[in-house]
């Protein structure tokens, strides 16, 4: 048995924000975030109606259609996000509910790989597919950034990159020889943990960082707290990122993961009929087609329309793909990411 992915689609929300918009709330410039990062506009999730379960729900939805199967046919479900509902429960449980799931004869899991997390995801319900334990898995990409992003000038040169979305596969069971995910490749080093994260709320109680930073409570006081009041004043509840070492990273990871996977199954770039990166930044994405020497219509990016949105990038660009016809039966289509932990991985999906 290999794993194929009988439907793909995605959601984002209505309300489009322009560079332009985000001019009036930092210091930065139509021309700098272009230029940098080739995104033009991103969305933006309604707040307090929607959220990244809600938005994984609108894109599962229509990727349950496309597989021509129901909510209730599925065995398990996957949910990849770092912006989740709750801090817990996962978003699993939440989509199920959604999705009005009344069978309880099916696992719900969450993974926390941020921008690979729908390579890991795939690469865990691939495992689970091969093995003949289900037949029938939902893969979600979900992210709301935009509650969560730092709109002085001290956050600039994170918030302009980020974006809300939602990306949803249905991946099936199928025995048809050569049709499925070929392989998958799964990388991680930690040593950059805190290079690309966002460090608080969480239990680290000053643990990695230096007991003081935080302003947590004399540590002989019983309980504790994620949130202090230090942290709300001082702007340490956002994400954090050291831009160039991202970038110097993931242009060598990418080419190496994608080659690696390549390799694994006796191809080479020159056989790639398109190429899915994770939509990190459009320079990235532009650097790794040139060292794969691939031309233009073998690459798919639509970051200059939404932004970075973290585990649903590529099943976002992978649906519109999908949508524009770009993805035909018999089609070797790659999928590749890097981003926080550092994580990366690569798929290769012959469609
Ligand atoms: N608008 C205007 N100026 C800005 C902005 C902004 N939004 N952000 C930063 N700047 C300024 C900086 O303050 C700095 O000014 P200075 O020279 O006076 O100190 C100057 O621009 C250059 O800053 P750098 O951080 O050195 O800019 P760089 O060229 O590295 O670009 C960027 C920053 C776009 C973040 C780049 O490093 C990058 O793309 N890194 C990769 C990170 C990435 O892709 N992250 C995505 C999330 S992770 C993932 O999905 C893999």
């Amino acid at each position: 048995m290999q794993t194929k992915i009988a439907g793909i689609a995605h959601y984002v929300p209505e309300r489009v924000v322009t560079n332009e918009e985000l001019t009036r709330f930092m210091d930065t410039s139509n021309e700098w975030i272009i230029e940098r990062t080739g995104i033009e506009e991103r969305r933006y999730a309604e707040k307090h109606k929607e959220t990244p379960s809600s938005m994984g729900a609108k894109a599962a939805r229509i990727a349950l259609e496309r597989a021509g199967i129901e909510a209730e046919d599925l065995d398990f479900i996957i949910f990849a996000t770092l912006s989740p509902d709750y801090y817990f429960p996962g978003c699993g449980v939440l989509l199920q509910r959604e999705l009005g799931i009344t069978k309880r004869e099916m696992g719900c899991l969450d993974i926390r790989n941020q921008c690979s997390g729908f390579i890991y995801g795939l690469s865990i319900a691939d495992q689970f597919i091969r093995t003949g334990m289900y037949k029938n898995i939902l893969l979600v990409g979900s992210e709301l950034h935009s509650m969560g992003l730092d709109y002085s000038d001290e956050g600039r040169a994170v918030t302009v990159i980020f974006g809300d979305g939602a990306g949803a596969a249905v991946l099936q069971a199928t025995d048809k020889p050569g049709q499925g995910v070929l392989t998958t490749c799964l990388h991680a080093d930690g040593t950059h943990a805190e290079e690309l994260a966002m460090i608080n709320p969480g239990s680290h109680g000053g643990y990695h960082l230096g007991q003081d930073k935080f302003g947590y409570p004399d540590p002989s006081v019983m309980g504790g707290m994620f949130v202090t009041q230090k942290m709300v004043d001082e702007g340490m509840l956002y994400p954090n990122m050291t831009g160039q070492l991202v970038f110097k990273t993931a242009v060598v990871k990418f080419p190496e993961v994608i080659n690696e996977a390549l390799s694994k199954v006796g191809l080479t770039a020159a056989d790639i009929d398109l190429l899915i990166p994770h939509q990190a930044n459009l320079r990235i994405s532009q650097f790794v087609q040139r060292v794969l020497k691939l031309p233009d219509e073998k690459v798919q990016n639509n970051i200059q329309k939404y932004g970075n949105t973290t585990a649903a990038s590529i099943p976002i660009a992978l649906s519109e793909a999908w949508e524009e016809g770009k993805v035909k039966e018999g089609d070797l289509v790659c999928l590749a990411a890097f981003g926080s932990g550092f994580t990366w991985g690569s798929a290769l999906v012959r469609w």
